[in-house]
């Protein structure tokens, strides 16, 4: 039985708090919360359940100092200082936000994570749908499928309308912002974002010996012609509309692995892009060639999902990808692990439901 800390309760954090209350593997420790409003409120509470009898927190010291072997790390915005006190602490950490592949980190932050690993005799990990399971363990797994990879490329194309979390969208991504505004250069949340796609880029060169010599990142934004109204709020014209980004690895002047996002709010779609159906493709050309579409919904046979239903089932996948890698994790030798290392998550009820308490 692994003991977890549940770190963040937005749309990613409240599914894995359920999960770990259904998981008969683990046992929530405690509940690291940001909002006042949230503060000394009960685990089952906040996932609209009766009360388990664990309290959420605001205050740091209070988690650091609660015995736990993992940390499910998802706020919207990271601090490594936390992560590494949190390292140090002896508690193993999985995060949806960041450090897909650790050894990819600025030589400081990466060597700040090692250390606390060592002082912890922890271990780390970022997991999520993608990047996560689109940019590195789909791949990884199917390239097992294949004797020899010419190229890698998986496109994500999205429509943001629905996305749930308008902070990210509009304060995090700045859609909505004039366009100087949202430039890699101008906006820090872009780059880091955009590191995070590289950082798969690095982990699958990595593990599928690509020797790449150059990761890149591009950018190409899009504005409004006119104004728009969508579900998470306004953009005017002349504002940021779409985002498309390509990160490519290169291995001698030949791009290997390429990781494309395209990413719209509103009605129209860019004549100049590219038409990859809504979702994830992921295309490995090689000896043989293999293509797979991903998409996440509610469900296929359930008619009265609704749309609402349909896009947050993207958040549930980037939970229980995060929540399934405790086990695996908390097992690892210490370090700055990722899916190179550590099993393939699995379904903890598959298709049994041992402890599953319904919604209140
Ligand atoms: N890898 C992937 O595939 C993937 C997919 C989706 C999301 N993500 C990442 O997972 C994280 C959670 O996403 P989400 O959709 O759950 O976001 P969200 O719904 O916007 O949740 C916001 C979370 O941030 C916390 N928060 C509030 N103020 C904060 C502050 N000042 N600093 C840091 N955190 C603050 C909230 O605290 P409370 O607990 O008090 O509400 C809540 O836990 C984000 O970092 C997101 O980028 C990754």
């Amino acid at each position: 039985m692994y003991r977890v800390i549940q770190w963040g309760t937005g749309n990613v954090g409240r599914e894995a708090l359920r999960a770990i209350l259904d998981d008969p593997a683990l046992e929530l420790a405690g509940i690291r919360v940001y909002g006042e409003d949230k503060d000394g409120q009960d685990a089952g509470v906040l996932v609209g359940r009766a009360p388990v009898g664990v309290r959420a927190t605001r205050d740091v010291e209070e988690i650091l100092a609660t015995e736990a072997d993992c940390v499910c790390y998802m706020p919207r915005n990271v601090d490594l200082d936390d992560v590494c006190r949190v390292l140090a602490s002896g508690k193993n950490l999985v995060a949806t936000p960041f450090l897909f592949y650790a050894q990819a980190l600025a030589d400081e932050d990466r060597a700040r994570v090692e250390q606390a690993c060592r002082e912890g005799r922890s271990s780390v990990c970022g997991m999520g749908i993608h990047p996560g399971l689109v940019g590195m363990v789909l791949p990884l797994t199917l390239s097992g499928a294949i004797r020899r990879l010419e190229r890698l490329t998986i496109q994500e194309r999205a429509n943001w309308d629905f996305y749930d979390s308008p902070r990210i969208t509009f304060e995090n991504m700045r859609f909505g912002r004039p366009p100087q505004e949202a430039t890699l250069e101008a906006n820090p949340f872009a780059r880091f974002n955009s590191d995070l796609f590289q950082q798969q880029i690095h982990l699958l060169g990595a593990g599928l010996d690509a020797n790449l010599d150059e990761v890149s990142a591009e950018q190409t934004l899009v504005t409004a012609p006119a104004d728009i109204e969508v579900a998470a709020g306004r953009i005017a014209a002349g504002t940021v509309c779409g985002q498309r980004y390509r990160w490519r690895g290169q291995a001698a002047g030949r791009t290997r692995i390429e990781i494309e996002a395209l990413w719209t709010l509103g009605p129209d779609y860019p004549e100049a892009w590219p038409r990859p159906r809504d979702g994830w493709t992921i295309t490995l050309e090689g000896d043989p060639s293999l293509r797979t579409h991903l998409i996440t919904l509610a469900s296929f046979e359930r008619r009265d999902a609704t749309i609402e239903e349909h896009v947050h089932s993207a958040d549930v996948v980037t939970a229980m990808q995060a929540v399934h890698a405790i086990p695996s994790l908390c097992a690892a030798p210490a370090g700055l692990r990722s899916p190179l290392d550590l099993e393939a998550p699995r379904s903890a009820q598959g298709f049994g439901a041992s402890r599953v308490t319904p919604n209140v």
